[in-house]
Parts: structure tokens; sequence; C-alpha cells
């Protein structure tokens, strides 16, 4: 019996890190509704709550903030990110940044909550120094008296960042952390089940996550607002799109069948952090967009997802359009290695079929005796 297509519906391991009730459009991380942690606890925080199961005390999370800011330096300096070409996407130079942090680390065996942890830790810098090398700058060295979203934003200009653009990074990097069973996840886990290293599962995971129908959509979306670029054409720009059968980014999802809780989040978040035309623009592109999806596809229950407004957020605390992606990977890393851990504890391979559905029964012929083959 085949799977439905893209494993639609199809439950492929139990888990006690997240879970998302589509129907309902609530996303827990380990018994916490998403809306009681953003803007409540801090990334770091939720780090350890995904990789322990539980929130931390006052001691433990000094003791893991202590342990996270003093893992942050690249053992090369950022040597392996110079070697890369200037014009390389960032999620390029963050998968082979993280592949050589992990060979550097000399990162193998079984996975641990401390391969986790040093990971995590060095994720931002190898963003923040692409972003530096590929503009002709010398990297940032980071600062261990500030968090995980302030030290980030830091390494990127220099410049300790304002307050509130610290308080709209941490909460997205909280809103993004993990997922249940998403594709870049599902990524690291099938990579964990091979009992291969912790390096290579997020190696594979970033892979996953760069794809447009995954973690690339936001930037598309901003391109989109840019296209429409007045209230007047949302109407006109949004119907020959459908019209033409194309996807409107930062609208669909695989799973939640309502409104996305981190969209509605980050709604209010772009609402208070962007400019007010900003939000206009992209707040009317979003209902009308809505309407329309409604009334052509109403079977579908299409919502808007996480991607729409993340733009709108990333974009006001000055991140590059490019760097989407790996700003989301920055904060997605947590729940790919507290899935990693997860996987081993009573590891089974992660080995499915497939039908078979090409030729049989053909016969051999030496490479001279073959007759081309017209399509
Ligand atoms: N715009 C227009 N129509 C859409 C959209 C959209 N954004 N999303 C789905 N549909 C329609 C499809 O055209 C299809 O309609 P049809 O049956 O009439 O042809 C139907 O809804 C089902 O679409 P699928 O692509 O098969 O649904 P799937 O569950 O595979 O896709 C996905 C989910 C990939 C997110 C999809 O909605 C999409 O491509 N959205 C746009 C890209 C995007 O926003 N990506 C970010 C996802 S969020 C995240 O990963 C963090």
């Amino acid at each position: 019996m085949s799977a439905p297509k893209g494993l639609e519906g199809v439950v492929v391991n139990s888990t006690q890190i997240s879970h998302v009730f589509g129907e309902e459009g609530r996303l827990v991380y380990r018994g916490y509704d998403i809306g009681q942690l953003a803007g409540k606890a801090s990334y770091e925080e939720v780090c350890y709550l995904l990789w322990k199961g539980h929130l931390p005390t006052r001691s433990e999370l000094d003791a893991l903030n202590q342990a996270m800011r003093s893992q942050r330096t690249l053992p090369d300096e950022g040597a392996t990110l110079r070697l890369l070409p200037k014009t390389v996407d960032p999620m390029d130079a963050l998968r082979t940044g993280v592949s050589a942090v992990a060979a550097m680390l000399e990162i193998s065996g079984t996975a641990t909550y401390e391969q986790a942890l040093a990971i995590t830790a060095r994720f931002p810098t190898i963003v923040a120094a692409f972003q530096r090398i590929r503009n002709g700058q010398e990297p940032i060295a980071p600062r261990s008296d500030l968090s995980h979203a302030s030290n980030y934003l830091y390494m990127l200009t220099g410049d300790v960042p304002l307050e509130n653009h610290v308080k709209s990074l941490d909460t997205y990097l909280v809103l993004l952390a993990d997922h249940g069973m998403n594709a870049s996840t599902f990524t690291a886990r099938v990579i964990a089940s091979t009992e291969s290293d912790l390096g290579s599962c997020v190696v594979g995971a970033i892979g996953a996550l760069k794809g447009p129908l995954h973690g690339g959509a936001p930037a598309l979306v901003m391109n989109m607002l840019d296209e429409i670029g007045s209230a007047e054409n949302i109407k006109p720009w949004v119907d020959n799109a459908l019209d033409t059968h194309k996807k409107l980014m930062g609208f669909g999802h695989r799973v939640y069948k309502t409104t996305d809780p981190r969209a509605e989040i980050l709604r209010d978040m772009a609402r208070q952090s962007s400019t007010p035309e900003f939000f206009a623009l992209a707040n009317g592109t979003e209902r009308y967009a809505l309407d329309e999806l409604h009334r052509r596809k109403p079977d579908q229950r299409l919502y808007t997802n996480v991607e729409f407004y993340s733009a709108a957020v990333l974009n006001s605390v000055g991140l590059p359009r490019d760097f989407y992606p790996p700003t989301f990977a920055i904060s997605r890393v947590a729940g790919w290695t507290a899935h990693i851990l997860e996987q081993m504890v009573g590891n089974r391979l992660i080995r499915p079929q497939s039908e078979y559905v090409g030729p049989q029964g053909l016969t051999f012929k030496p490479v001279d005796e073959r007759e081309a083959v017209t399509a």
C-alpha cells in the first residue's frame, strides 16, 4: 500500500517536543501553547525547554547562558567563509560554515546535549560573519554580555541594537524554534536514524529549510509586496497571480487548516514595528488575498502562514532579505537538535519503501549494439 503523495497526514513517529494542532490553530512546545511563551520566555529559555523537556530555573538558565555565550566564536575565525564567493546564497554559506565548525569541533558519535548547545551557540556567528565578509568588512567578535538575539544583531553592525529590535527578534526566534514534523526536522531525524553525527543531521536540515516551500518564502513575500507597491494595485496584482495559477507567498500550510497562531502574533508585532504605510500594504494584501483564496478555493482552507509577517518583522529589525532563511535557521536549530537527541532514544533506522513504476525484464546489450533512445 503506498502512502499519500508528500506523506500528507502520515504519522511517522511519536515525539514529546512539539505539536501542531492544525484544526485548532495551536502550536505546543513541551505542553506550552506558543502564546504562553512568545514575548515572555527568551530564546535561550526555549532552547532549554526543547532540549531538556522543562523550563529552566534561574540557576539552570544562568548555566545555559554561560555555556552558550562562551561558545560563540568560530574555531577558524571565519577562514572557511572567506573562501566562498561573496555572491553565494547565505544559506549555502551557513550550510558550509556549520559543516566546517562541526568538523573542527570534532563532533562525532551519539548526539549529546553539549553538542547541540555548541552548534546552536555558533549559528549567529557564522551568519553574521558571512554578512560582514561579503560586504568587504571584518567579522565582529561576539560579546558575552549580550543575549543570543542581541549579540546576533550586534555582530552584523558593531552597534548595540535597539531594545525593541532585540525584543522583536527574540520573540521571532521563540516562535520559529520548532514545529512538529516539518520537512527540515524530518530530514534531521532521518539522518540521525542512521546513527550519523549531529553536524551531518543539522547540515541536511539546513538544505531542506532552504527551499521556497519551507523557509525560503519570506524574501519572496517582500518581493511580492514590492511588486504590488500600492493599495490600488492589490486587487489587480492578486487577481492576475491567481488567474495565472501562481502561489501567493506566505499563504497555505500542509497542517494548519485555520490561522497559524504564529502569524497572529507576528501580525501584531509587524503592526508595531513597521511603518504605517508598509503595514497597510501588507495587511491590505493579506485581507484581499484571503478573501480571494477562500472564494476561489473554498475546500482548501488556505490561511496566512508564518512566513508572511516574518518578512515584515525581520525587515523592521534591519535584516537584508536574503538573511531571512538563515535567521529562521538560527531559531530552528534548537528544534532540530532536540529532535536529533530524541531520535537517538530507542532509535530505529527510518527506511521506507517506494512503489516501483519503472520497466522490468529488459535484456542487456553491449554498448556498441545499443540504439539511441528517442524521447
Ligand atoms: N496560493 C495560492 N494557492 C495555493 C497556495 C498559495 N499560497 N497554497 C496552496 N494553494 C492551493 C494550490 O494551488 C492547490 O490548489 P488546487 O488543488 O486547486 O491546485 C491547493 O491549494 C493545495 O496546494 P498544495 O501546494 O498541494 O498544498 P501543500 O500542502 O502541498 O502545500 C505549501 C503547502 C507548500 C506551504 C503551499 O501552501 C505553498 O506553496 N505556499 C506558498 C509558499 C509558502 O508560503 N511557503 C512557506 C510555508 S510555511 C513554512 O514552511 C515555515
